[in-house]
This record gives C-alpha cells, sequence and structure tokens, in this order.
C-alpha cells in the first residue's frame, strides 16, 4: 500500500478507514455480524488503507485472529503497523495482524487490562474532562473505560504520523467504544470522526419496563431515568460520542426516534444493516438442503412427541424464534398469544396436520432434561434395531428370491430371528409413556417465575395430543455439539418453514434477515427497524415472503390478530406454493448484500470528510 489508489473501484482514495468495535474478533451479539459480513464488500473499495479495531480477549481471539509476527511487522510500511511500532516502543501491549474472516482484513487488537493501574486516573479524568461518572466495580464499564484509553492512542498516533498524506476516518461502533471520541475531540486529532448507535441504551430499558414506550418517549428526562435504571455511566458514555462525532448516525429510522428524545442529537444519516448473501448458483441447491436439514428436525421431532403419541410428519409445519431471552421487546408474548390463536382455529378447523413452534433463546439451566435425552436415546436404540432387521431381511429376501420358482413375494415376517422381534418389541415397549411431551427441553433455574413457560400454562398449551399447535422450548442456543439438534444455527434455519419475529423493541433485527438470506420466508414487525426499513423500501414484500405486522399504534390484540392471521394463512399453503414462495424469498436476498447497502456507509464517509 504505497500508492494511493489500490482497488479498482477505491473510493477516497486519499484517506484511511479505521472502524472501531468491541465486537471485532470478538463475538457477542449483532455488530459482530454487521463489521464481519461487511468486510467482503469493504474490502474491494478501500483494501489496505482499511483496519478494524476492537479490544484483545486471548480466549476470543483465538482461532480468530493471526498476528503478524514481530519479523513480518518491522517488514511493514503502512501507517497501522507504523503506529502499531511506535506505541510498542512505548510499551503498549497491542497486535496487529488478519481477522480470519471472509475478506481477510488488517485487524488491531488492544488488551485493555494493561492500563487497569491507572484506572483510578483515568475515571478521573473522565469526569474533570468530560463529565463522564464511572463506578467503583463495574467490570464491563471498567474495560470500556481502558480501551476507550488506549484506541484513543492509536487514532491520534496514525493520524499525527500521516497527517500530511492521508486523511483518517475513524468510525466507532455503539457506547462501549465510542467512549474514545470526546477525547480526540478535546486534544483535536486530526481525525474524522463517525459515531454508529445500535440501539439506546436507556430505550432498551424503558421498553423493557413501559408499556407505552413509544407514546412516553417525548417525556423522558433521560438523567433521572438512567439513575433509575443505574446506568447513568455508559448513558452519559453514549451521549458524549453522540455529540462529540462529526457525523453522528444509527441503524433504523425507528431508532432516529430514540436518538432525538433520550441522546438530543438528530443522526446525520441511517446505515442500514446488510449480510454478505452467497447464492448458490443452482437454485435447487438451497431447496435441497431444506429437506436436509428439516430431515434433522424430523428426527428431534420423533424423539421428542412420539414417545407420548405420533402425528404425520409429512403434514408438519415448522415455526420458530430465536434472539435474546427479552420476552416483550422480541415479541415472544405476541408470538405465544397469537399460537394459541391459531391453535383454537386449526381445531375447529377440520384441516389436517399441524404446527410445531421452536422458542430459540438463551436462560440459565442446570441441564438438559435427562428424560428429553433419554427419549432420544432410546429413539436411535430402535433405529439401530431397525436397521439390523432390514439388513437381515434384505439379505435373506434376496436369497429367497434368487432361489424361488413362483415369483411371490415370501413371508417377510418370517425372516426376521426372534431375537431382533424381542428387542424391537421391547424397545417400543420401554419407550412409550403416556406422559405429554414436554415443552421445555431443559430445566431451568427458575421454572416457576418464566414468562413462556407461565403462559403456556395459563394457557393450557401444553402440547396435548388434540393441540395442533405444538411447543418447544429450547433456552439454549441451537449448535452442532448439543445433543438434541446436532446442527448449527443457520441449518436449524434452513430445515424450518418460517421465522417469527414480530418484535416490540428491534432497533434493526438481523434475525428475519438471516432468514431470507437462506431462502426461509419471515415474519417482522413495523416496530423492527428491519421490518420498517421493509415497509418503506420493499414494494411487495409479502410476495417475497417478508411479513410486516403491523405494531405501530395498534393494541397488543389488534397486532394478535394479525399474527393469527399471517400464520393461518401460511398453513394452508400447499407444498408446492411454500417451494415457490422460499424460491421468491431466496432471489429477493440480494436488495439486503452489503454490495448495495455500503453506498449507505459511503455517503456517511463522504460527509465526515467534508466536516472536521
Ligand atoms: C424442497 C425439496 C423438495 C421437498 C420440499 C419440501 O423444496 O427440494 O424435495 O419436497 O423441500 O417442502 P416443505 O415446504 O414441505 O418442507
Ligand atoms: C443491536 C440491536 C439489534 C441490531 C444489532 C446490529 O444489537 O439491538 O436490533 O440488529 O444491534 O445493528
Amino acid at each position: 500500500m504505497q500508492t494511493h489508489s489500490s482497488a479498482p473501484d477505491a473510493l477516497f482514495p486519499d484517506s484511511l478507514l479505521i472502524e472501531v468495535a468491541w465486537e471485532v474478533c470478538n463475538q457477542v451479539g449483532g455488530i459482530y455480524t454487521v463489521i464481519r459480513s461487511k468486510v467482503p464488500a469493504t474490502m474491494p473499495a478501500w483494501g489496505g488503507r482499511y483496519c478494524l479495531l476492537g479490544p484483545y480477549f486471548p480466549q476470543q481471539a483465538q482461532g480468530e485472529f493471526e498476528a503478524y509476527d514481530e519479523e513480518q511487522l518491522a517488514g511493514m510500511n503502512d501507517p497501522y503497523a507504523q503506529a502499531v511500532r511506535t506505541l510498542r516502543s512505548q510499551g503498549m501491549d497491542i497486535c496487529i495482524g488478519v481477522w480470519l474472516v471472509t475478506g481477510r482484513p488488517r485487524a488491531v487488537l488492544i488488551n485493555p487490562f494493561q492500563v487497569y493501574d491507572r484506572l483510578a486516573t483515568l475515571k478521573s479524568d473522565l469526569w474533570r474532562d468530560h463529565q463522564i461518572p464511572a463506578p467503583d466495580n463495574d467490570d464491563l464499564l471498567h474495560q470500556v473505560i481502558a480501551f476507550g484509553h488506549l484506541a484513543q492512542q492509536f487514532i491520534e498516533t496514525v493520524a499525527r504520523q500521516t497527517v500530511d498524506q492521508w486523511k483518517v476516518i475513524a468510525h466507532f461502533h455503539e457506547w462501549m467504544t465510542g467512549v474514545a471520541i470526546p477525547e480526540l475531540r478535546r486534544r483535536q486529532v486530526p481525525a474524522h470522526l463517525l459515531f454508529t448507535t445500535h440501539a439506546t441504551l436507556l430505550g432498551r430499558y424503558l421498553a423493557m419496563n413501559d408499556p407505552n414506550f413509544y407514546d412516553n418517549l417525548m417525556l423522558v428526562d433521560w438523567r433521572a431515568q438512567a439513575r433509575h435504571f443505574n446506568i447513568e455511566p455508559a448513558v452519559s458514555m453514549e451521549r458524549a460520542a453522540a455529540h462529540g462525532s462529526h457525523v453522528f448516525t444509527t441503524v433504523s429510522e425507528l431508532t432516529v426516534r430514540e436518538c432525538i428524545y433520550l441522546l438530543d442529537r438528530i443522526p446525520d444519516a441511517v446505515l442500514p444493516n446488510g449480510l454478505n448473501i452467497e447464492r448458490f448458483v443452482a437454485l435447487h441447491e438451497f431447496q435441497n438442503l431444506h429437506k436436509l436439514y428439516k430431515d434433522k428436525i424430523h428426527e428431534f421431532v420423533m424423539a421428542h412427541f412420539f414417545q407420548s403419541y405420533s402425528f404425520d410428519l409429512d403434514q408438519t409445519i415448522y415455526l420458530f424464534t430465536s434472539g435474546r431471552y427479552e420476552y416483550h421487546n422480541k415479541g415472544f408474548d405476541l408470538t405465544l398469544e397469537a399460537l394459541a390463536r391459531l391453535n383454537h382455529r386449526l381445531q375447529q378447523s377440520g384441516l389436517e396436520g399441524q404446527v410445531v413452534m421452536f422458542f430459540i433463546t438463551k436462560r440459565p439451566y442446570t441441564s438438559i432434561n435427562p428424560l428429553v435425552l433419554q427419549s432420544r436415546a432410546q429413539l436411535e436404540e430402535v433405529r439401530q434395531t431397525c436397521r439390523a432387521i432390514e439388513e437381515q431381511v434384505g439379505e435373506r429376501l434376496f436369497y429367497a428370491a434368487a432361489a424361488s420358482h413362483d415369483h411371490r413375494l415370501p413371508d417377510l415376517d418370517s425372516m426376521v430371528d426372534d431375537y431382533w422381534k424381542l428387542r424391537y418389541r421391547r424397545g417400543l415397549q420401554s419407550w412409550k409413556t403416556s406422559q405429554l411431551p414436554s415443552v421445555i427441553t431443559h430445566n431451568l433455574v427458575n421454572d416457576q417465575d418464566d414468562d413462556i413457560l407461565n403462559f403456556v400454562r395459563r394457557a393450557n398449551l401444553i402440547n396435548h395430543r388434540h393441540d395442533r399447535v405444538k411447543i418447544v422450548y429450547h433456552p439454549d442456543f441451537v449448535s452442532t455439539t448439543s445433543p438434541l439438534f446436532g446442527m448449527d444455527y443457520g441449518q436449524f434455519v434452513r430445515g424450518c418453514h418460517l421465522g417469527v419475529f414480530p418484535s416490540y423493541y428491534e432497533p434493526w433485527g438481523y434475525t428475519p434477515l438471516e432468514c431470507v438470506a437462506r431462502g426461509v420466508p419471515a415474519v417482522t414487525s413495523d416496530l423492527s427497524g428491519f421490518g420498517d426499513y421493509v415497509q418503506k423500501n420493499v414494494p411487495d414484500h409479502e410476495e417475497k415472503g417478508i411479513f410486516v405486522v403491523r405494531r405501530q399504534e395498534r393494541s397488543f390484540d389488534q397486532a394478535a390478530e394479525e399474527l393469527t392471521e399471517m400464520l393461518w394463512n401460511f398453513v394452508l399453503l400447499n407444498r408446492r406454493e411454500r417451494i415457490t414462495q422460499r424460491n421468491r424469498v431466496e432471489s429477493s436476498a440480494d436488495i439486503f448484500d452489503w454490495k448495495n447497502l455500503r453506498v449507505y456507509y459511503d455517503r456517511a464517509y463522504a460527509l465526515a470528510l467534508e466536516r472536521q
């Protein structure tokens, strides 16, 4: 990177871009997806002028990050390597290397713990210079303050060392890194600063606690509320970042309102989130995957339900929701209400078939329910017995066929040894039970106060044989190592028929978009940034399998009725219609490819370069 131009579609050829996020090489939540999925679309434009910056946590970075060794670093001549060398010579523990994700971008990681002996000073400086208070014993805030200080030093070093050659753009995501902004301004560092907030901290808390959050937003006294929720330091950091940046942005129009009322600054731009959409060359490929993973879900369902009673898997629709356990914000309450109504409608209708709904979220649990595990193991045993019988009958039938003179199918039953017959009978006897299939797959730490469980108990939606909507609540993320599903989240999504995410509070919300990217239709709401974007920018989105429940200015009951109607219409589709719909969903995913959405970032950078 000796010259000012790099790739053919290079933009801003005389600028460097440092993107700072807590989740660089450190997966916590949605911001990791933003940063990581954007890399392939960012690299062609920025190439070696692009650098990610984040905190160094060895456990997390392991396997995702490859640091340059001393020798490689010594041979490098770009501004980032130069800054790292300078800071190392001053004693900073800082590494530079490659983030091993698609696009392989440059990353600089800094260990926040190295300045813990100076925390008291850093905190009093923050208060003196920026009126940001800091508590005594909050570990996350300590890490944030320490990292903010170190990030500021890195950016300042890059900017001052290259001031004659490059313009430096520093783009901070979320308050955890944004805390560096006020000090960069105070020191008049020659850099163009952007801050993107992916939610407002206070908004999230208020939405969880105030059923009329959207109506009351204009009246919130931010400091009083921040104190009430005990989050004043973090909220002060968020406000300082919002006010200190040259360009302030957020991820959706919905969050713009929060920014105005809770942070007191109107965002300069909205930067919607995309994905790196990878499409198969042949369309049927993703349909085959749906079938493959649906069969795996069938295995789980057989083990879970058929112990008590059976139903026709070919006439079963798999719905799911997933996300952080925010019962109200994620719309779990609305989903459950609609499922109860759907159950009733299906029971009244005389239609065949049923729905199995999965809740995939994370709650503290002590163990997987041993009975659920045992059922899975017993069914596996039955399967092995069936295989042994199949083999035995197969061999004997072949022999009998070859030797036969009358061309009639021999008695297959007589071809099975008594040993296997007995084992078959015993296997089934010990497996079958009269108990109802449990709603939850794990033993929760606090089963009595769980909102999902309390709803199903109250609504008596507890997997009775006659229930046409069955519930499986899996209070852990799905992973290949989980003994119940044995597949990763993406595979699970592919195997389902519809994702259901009618959130009440969701600045963006990746979950429905992740469905669409895999050709699985999804429900979202107009109170989620994604749903709001779709409603405004994607005409005929229902055709494309993206259903938006209207929750703005509507009662819970109205929204529940609308969702019930959507689910009902979905359940009525036949297989051919579902296949066609999946094709349409999959081909519409391009709208959300970063290649198309990167332009919002580019415009924000152009604006930042104009301001200083
Ligand atoms: C895919 C497969 C088909 C299969 C279908 C099932 O399209 O390619 O072979 O029949 O999925 O669709 P369904 O919506 O019933 O799960
Ligand atoms: C935050 C928001 C979420 C969004 C993510 C990425 O976690 O709560 O809605 O998808 O950031 O922007």
